[in-house]
């Protein structure tokens, strides 16, 4: 059995309510269920935190956890975080960065990724979905159907 840590960073445990014509109206609890109920077969562990620092503490014990993967949605902190870039670098787990919108199609801020650059690979703006597809890679990678990190 693969164990998943999905992360979600800053201000997405409002989902549903937060900018839903941006975010959608579904909210954390029900994509946790969604990715449950499409991997019946994979141990999650989900955390939210709005502090930069408990990330930081979670990416470096799914290090040590024994994890084979981890979804990450920095939030805010994607386009500022030098912490949170170095926290993916520490750590030998793969990471795949997730965002609920296109933050390619938005402000010009949000266009940097501080930490896309030392995870595996970055997905945006496909939703929930590309939760999914984030962890049908991580799953999937060691059957030699993605390059390793
Ligand atoms: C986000 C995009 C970020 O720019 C923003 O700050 C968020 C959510 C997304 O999932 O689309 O908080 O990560």
């Amino acid at each position: 059995m693969k164990n998943i840590l999905v992360l979600n960073g800053p201000n997405l445990n409002l989902l549903g309510a937060r900018e839903p014509e941006t975010y959608g109206r579904a909210t954390l609890a029900d994509l946790e269920a969604g990715l449950r109920e499409a991997f019946p077969d994979v141990a999650f562990d989900f955390f939210q935190s709005n502090h930069e620092g408990a990330l930081i503490d979670r990416l470096h014990a799914a290090h040590t956890g024994g994890f084979d993967g981890v979804v990450f949605n920095p939030g805010g902190y994607t386009h500022t975080s030098v912490a949170l870039r170095d926290a993916v670098a520490a750590v030998a787990v793969p990471v795949v960065e997730v965002h609920l919108s296109n933050v390619h199609a938005r402000e010009r801020f949000r266009r940097r990724s501080m930490i896309a650059p030392v995870c595996a690979g970055q997905i945006s703006g496909l939703g929930a979905a590309g939760y999914h597809l984030a962890v049908r890679y991580l799953v999937e990678r060691e059957f030699g159907m993605a390059p390793e990190k």
